[in-house]
């Protein structure tokens, strides 16, 4: 993806700041909606005043501000902004069904009309529970009730999966779905199990270990998913198709823990932290979460290069120059 118009929502965001500056890096010109505004987008500091950046802060909510943002002559529109995090979907699933599936629907109203190619991302979540790993994209997708309210993200987003089948159908909407497993990498909100354990234990705080550690992710380094998501917006053979995007390598949470621990020199040990006693019924983790990785492999020939161990090492050599990171608040506790 070289010398053309792109979009990004979420381009405030993590794997979305990612994005934005490796488009930058290859002479794109960016245009990025989020609903932050640029001076607090912290993860946009290196290329705020960059040339070719430009920056539109709206709602995904209001029609009207996607209509004003968009780029008639964009060649795609990368669209990452969602509510991300399960401390969300617990705290407040109707907003997040919001500004996912209304939000998506609007984004969707626009590209139709312009016929502009739509890379949206998905998640691993979709397949739910499904305890038949690894999982194709063909594999089923198995949920909870809907009362418990972590599913609301993954629903959200086998919603908007639906739009995008169902809008090629009616108008031959061009698009590709990408499904992230488990990112991590520089700039990530402490929030989530491997910048948080990163986080508490350059604080020297104790990272948690949940339920054990026996909980396996296959964890993908953010650099890999940008390519991924270069290649498919580059790719016709993409058109219309979903692909998970993940590492193969299965860890489990204990090895990831200890390995963090080892590579930040943390003396602090980590706490143990039971999930069911914390957050009840309402958790629902998922104990493996594997991707068959050969469709993105055969048909991109993308494959994630960057193995745990390198990319937690290059994760905390990163937040060892960027002490800011360090001392934002926490805004969770697990
Ligand atoms: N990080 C992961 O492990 C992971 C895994 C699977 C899927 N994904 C998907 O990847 C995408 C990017 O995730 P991320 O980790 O960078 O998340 P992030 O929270 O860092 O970024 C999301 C961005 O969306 C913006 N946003 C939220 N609500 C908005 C609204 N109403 N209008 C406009 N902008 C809004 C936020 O301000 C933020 O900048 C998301 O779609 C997420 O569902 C991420």
């Amino acid at each position: 993806m070289e010398n053309s118009v792109v979009m990004v929502t979420g381009g405030a965001g993590f794997v979305g700041s990612h994005l934005v500056e490796s488009l930058l890096n290859n002479g794109n010109k960016v245009y990025v909606f989020d609903v932050i505004p640029l001076e607090q987008a912290r993860n946009l500091h290196e290329v705020r005043n960059h040339e070719n950046l430009h920056y539109f802060v709206g709602d995904l909510r209001k029609q009207e501000d996607i209509e004003q943002f968009w780029q008639k002559d964009a060649s795609v529109i990368f669209h990452l902004a969602s509510v991300v995090g399960i401390r969300h979907y617990i705290a407040d699933p109707l907003s997040l069904v919001d500004i996912v599936v209304i939000g998506t629907r609007h984004i969707l109203t626009a590209a139709a009309k312009y016929n502009t190619k739509v890379v949206f991302s998905s998640t691993s979540e979709i397949y739910g529970k499904n305890p038949e790993v690894p999982w194709s994209e063909e594999s089923d997708r198995v949920l909870g009730p809907t009362y418990v309210d972590r599913w609301s993200y993954a629903t959200s987003k086998a919603v908007c999966e639906h739009m995008l089948y169902g809008m090629k159908k009616q108008c031959g909407l061009p698009f590709v779905i990408v499904r992230f497993f488990n990112v991590y990498g520089p700039r990530q909100n402490p929030d989530f199990v491997v910048s948080q354990s990163i986080y508490k234990a350059m604080r020297g705080e104790q990272p948690l270990l949940y339920d054990d550690g026996k909980t396996t992710r296959c964890f993908t380094f953010v650099e890999d998913i940008v390519r991924g998501l270069m290649l498919v917006a580059g790719s016709p053979e993409a058109n219309g198709q979903a692909f998970n995007l993940g590492n193969s390598v299965e860890v489990n949470m204990r090895y990831v823990i200890e390995t963090i621990l080892e590579k930040t020199c943390s003396k602090s040990g980590y706490q143990e932290f039971n999930t069911g006693k914390e957050y009840g019924k309402q958790y629902e983790d998922i104990i493996r979460r594997i991707p068959k990785v050969e469709k993105a492999e055969e048909r991109l020939g993308w494959r994630a290069e960057i193995q745990l161990e390198e990319g937690l090492l290059r994760t905390i050599d990163w937040v060892r120059e960027n002490q800011w990171w360090l001392e934002q608040g926490e805004s969770v506790k697990g």
